[in-house]
């Protein structure tokens, strides 16, 4: 059943399906394995699940939790280059259609999408 609603339960379930999809992209993966590790039971990881979380039910609800700079840890992961943001936006996309309904999936991917070209814009990526 997908869910027409956003809370911690689905956003939890929705943020460690995506990085099971991200660590199996060899694109993708690189960048989250020098930084986190490649064991996505690590603490480590652990903790970027909770970050994330709180990120993501910021941005969808308001619920305030998230009080970090979301940007600045991406100017520490290594050359990023938009190949890497579109597969990153795809295995998102694909990820949110698989949990929430078609009007909350598309609110996620937006979100996305905007932050997405923030961060090409602010790393100097050509995005057109
Ligand atoms: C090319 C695409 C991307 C890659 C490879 C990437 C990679 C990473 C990595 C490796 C980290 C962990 C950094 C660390 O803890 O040392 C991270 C953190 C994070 N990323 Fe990304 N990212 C990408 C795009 C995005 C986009 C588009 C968003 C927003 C929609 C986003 C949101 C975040 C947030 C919120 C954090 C946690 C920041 C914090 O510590 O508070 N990322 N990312």
């Amino acid at each position: 059943m997908l869910a027409s609603e956003v809370n911690r339960e689905n956003v939890s379930k929705m943020v460690r399906t995506f990085y099971e999809m991200i660590m199996k992209d060899q694109r993708v993966n690189v960048y989250f394995i020098m930084a986190l590790g490649n064991d996505l039971d690590s603490e480590e990881w652990q903790e970027h699940y909770k970050i994330l979380e709180d990120f993501w039910l910021l941005l969808m609800t308001g619920e305030r939790g998230y009080t970090r700079d979301a940007f600045s840890p991406h100017l520490d992961v290594g050359e990023l280059d938009k190949e890497t943001f579109e597969r990153w936006l795809e295995l998102f996309n694909e990820v949110v259609h698989r949990y929430y309904t078609q009007k909350l999936a598309e609110k996620f991917y937006k979100r996305a999408e905007v932050l997405s070209r923030k961060f090409m814009q602010w790393l100097h990526i050509e995005s057109t």
